[in-house]
């Protein structure tokens, strides 16, 4: 499997594997200033949004280790808003972030290199818990599947939006390890198209039997009794149990609801947000109409200056969701404070 995200400390460099050119290339690229952490999240280079979070904490430590002692506090500040920014529905990103404002603050009255250690120690202890927590959603969500079951997934989130097993494909992982061996459906996943470059990709080379179809084809195989199960990831989970996921995901639990196959969002209990009330709450990111007429064709597909609309998320309501496979097991909603 490859590491989507390390820490190369020697250099000052946060080193991803850049998704954008998947599967054709596996390229590492060193990030060295936050500029370039900023612009690989809002590109998509690094996405998912456990990794988000971790690349985001990443680059910070980074960031600050090229400061001036004098402008430290003030410089973690504006780093932490800038990075915040890069996008905005996946709530891991500030979480990871503020979990570095956390460990900035415990050790405000230390020397700034007492503080260094602190930061580093706090992203590196993101990645590490990150893949710890991959493969207890999967020992959960994989009590679920049985030999030969179909399993239906949209976008990417396998190994590469996280670490290691990733967080709807981990169900998968830990029950082919267990030689329990499942048929994975994956949308392609239109505009960017990550479950065709990244899950197709990313799920043939662990040797897991996948089939790649266009997101129009899911209510055919659901129709054709070809799924027994569906596992997503997710951005955020609102208090209420609404759920934001890569665009297409709702259309996917609606179809799920009519041929009754249970829909399972999986996700680190990092991505239940119960400071946002209910999905009309969580914020979605627009992107650019380019990613829909012209990204990933040789030439445009559309007319030019054509009217596009660009979601990159969509809320599937809590009361299409069968449950949120955490590493603290299959919870349900609601989500309080204190859950
Ligand atoms: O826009 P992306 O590719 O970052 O969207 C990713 C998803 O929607 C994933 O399902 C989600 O972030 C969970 S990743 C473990």
């Amino acid at each position: 499997m490859l590491k989507t995200i390390q820490l190369d400390d020697a250099n000052s460099a946060v080193v991803i594997v850049d998704q954008t050119l998947l599967p054709g290339a596996v390229e590492y690229i060193s990030l060295t200033d936050i500029r370039q952490v900023y612009e690989a999240i809002f590109k998509l280079r690094v996405r998912g949004a456990p990794a988000i979070g971790i690349a985001a904490a990443m680059g910070l430590y980074i960031h600050m280790k090229q400061q001036p002692s004098g402008d430290f506090f003030c410089e973690f500040e504006n780093g932490r808003k800038y990075l915040s920014g890069a996008r905005p529905t996946a709530v891991n990103l500030n979480w990871a972030l503020g979990e570095m404002a956390a460990a900035l603050e415990k050790n405000r009255a230390r020397p700034v290199g007492e503080i260094l250690v602190a930061l580093k120690q706090t992203a590196e202890r993101i990645l590490s818990d990150d893949s710890r927590i991959c493969r207890a959603i999967g020992r959960h969500g994989a009590a679920l599947l049985k030999p030969g079951m179909g399993v239906l997934t949209h976008c990417n989130a396998g190994g590469l939006a996280a670490s290691e097993y990733g967080t709807a494909l981990a169900p998968v992982y830990a029950a082919q390890e267990a030689w329990v061996d499942v048929r994975v459906f994956a949308d392609e996943t239109r505009p960017l198209l990550q479950g065709a470059r990244l899950t197709a990709f990313e799920l043939q080379n662990a040797g897991v039997d996948v089939t790649l179809i266009c997101d129009n084809m899911a209510a055919v195989v659901m129709a054709k009794g070809l799924i027994d199960v569906i596992f997503v990831g997710c951005d955020r989970v609102a208090a209420n149990g609404d759920t934001a996921n890569k665009i297409g995901t709702l259309m996917v639990a609606i179809l799920a609801k009519h041929y009754g196959i249970p829909f399972y969002v999986c996700a680190p209990s990092s991505t239940i947000d119960p400071a946002t009330a209910t999905g009309g709450h969580i914020v979605i990111e627009e992107r650019d109409g380019k990613e829909i007429t012209h990204e990933w064709y040789k030439t445009p597909l559309a007319p030019e200056n054509i009217k596009t609309f660009n979601p990159s998320f969509d809320v599937t309501p809590a009361n299409l969701i069968a449950g949120f496979i955490t590493e603290k097991g299959i919870l349900q909603p609601p989500f309080s404070c204190k859950w």
